[in-house]
């Protein structure tokens, strides 16, 4: 593979244009917002300039790395001659659904497609193209430049050989591939949601306040970062789809998001990115 399409460039999508025009790979862009683009290109800049500063990349390979990346505000023009697309827009059955259908009329045979869902079922994706067996789940973690787990995600049709061609890609960007099956919230996050779902409940029963809560998570279970300032990273509203995905797809209310949540994403409180969240950034 050399060429790859990302369709969305929020959080998740400038971390993987990133990771593969550093390798080397010819990189499309693509979002329906200019804006989204531009600021998309400006955070690969910064967190190039990280990179460099750390002295995990020299400073000549910045201009390789962003000449390696256009972007488009079209699917039509983007997608091209891509090897492989991965859809990386918000999380949204429909939404996705949409681009899936889309990208397979737009996409070259052989194309494979995969997703960077959290929770959203693969099997359901695939079924609105019509090539099932070279659908698949590649979800990345965030920071996606920082991360070295990649999870994928075989829906009940992918082929074996799409499988292979995407576990030594993700090994190809120095990532450690782990193969699950499609479930709600396939591992990672069917164990991580719950876990900061309930640091929330916690919270809004006053059990402690939210600098005690990750304390006590950072300390006492090792984790580098508490549940609620993890969440504040993720996105609020991610966090809450990603919940309502998994109850809706288990048909169990023990994954209901908890009210507090609810009402963070109502007051547009959204972590990190809005500078609110269950902290002030
Ligand atoms: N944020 C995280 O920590 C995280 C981690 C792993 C996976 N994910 C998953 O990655 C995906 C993206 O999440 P994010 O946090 O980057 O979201 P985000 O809201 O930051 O970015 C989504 C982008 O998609 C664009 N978009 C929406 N509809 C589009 C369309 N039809 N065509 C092209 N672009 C479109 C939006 O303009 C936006 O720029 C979601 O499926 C999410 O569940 C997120």
């Amino acid at each position: 593979m050399k060429s790859i399409a990302v369709i969305g460039a929020g959080t998740m999508g400038n971390g993987i244009a990133h990771v593969f025009a550093q390798k080397g790979f010819i990189v499309h862009l693509i979002d329906t917002q200019a804006f989204a683009l531009e600021k998309a290109i400006a955070t690969i800049e910064k967190n190039i300039d990280r990179q460099i500063t750390k002295g995990t990349i020299t400073a000549d390979s910045k201009s390789s790395t962003l000449s390696n990346i256009t972007t488009y505000t079209e699917m039509a023009l983007g997608i091209g001659n891509a090897d492989l697309i991965i859809e990386v827009a918000t999380e949204n059955s429909e939404v996705k659904k949409s681009i899936f259908s889309k990208m397979d009329q737009l996409a070259k045979p052989g194309c494979i497609l995969a997703t960077n869902t959290s929770s959203i079922s693969i099997t359901e994706l695939a079924n609105v193209t019509q090539r099932p067996a070279q659908v698949i789940g590649m979800h990345f973690m965030n920071p996606v430049p920082v991360m070295k787990l990649v999870e994928i995600i075989n829906s009940h049709y992918t082929d074996s050989k799409v499988t292979q061609a995407i576990v030594d890609l993700t090994k190809q960007l120095d990532k450690i591939p782990c193969v699950v099956h499609d479930f709600p919230g396939f591992i990672a996050n069917r164990i991580l949601m719950p876990m900061i779902n309930e640091a929330i409940i916690a919270l809004s029963e006053g059990v402690s306040d939210a600098a005690t809560i990750d304390q006590i998570m950072k300390l006492g279970m090792a984790h580098p970062m508490g549940p609620l300032q993890l969440a504040d990273y993720i996105g609020l509203d991610v966090c809450k789809n990603i919940l309502e995905i998994m109850e809706a797809g288990f048909k169990n209310s023990k994954y209901a998001p908890a009210a507090l949540l609810i009402q963070k994403v109502a007051e547009g409180k959204l972590g990190v990115k809005t500078g609110t969240g269950f902290y002030t950034y």
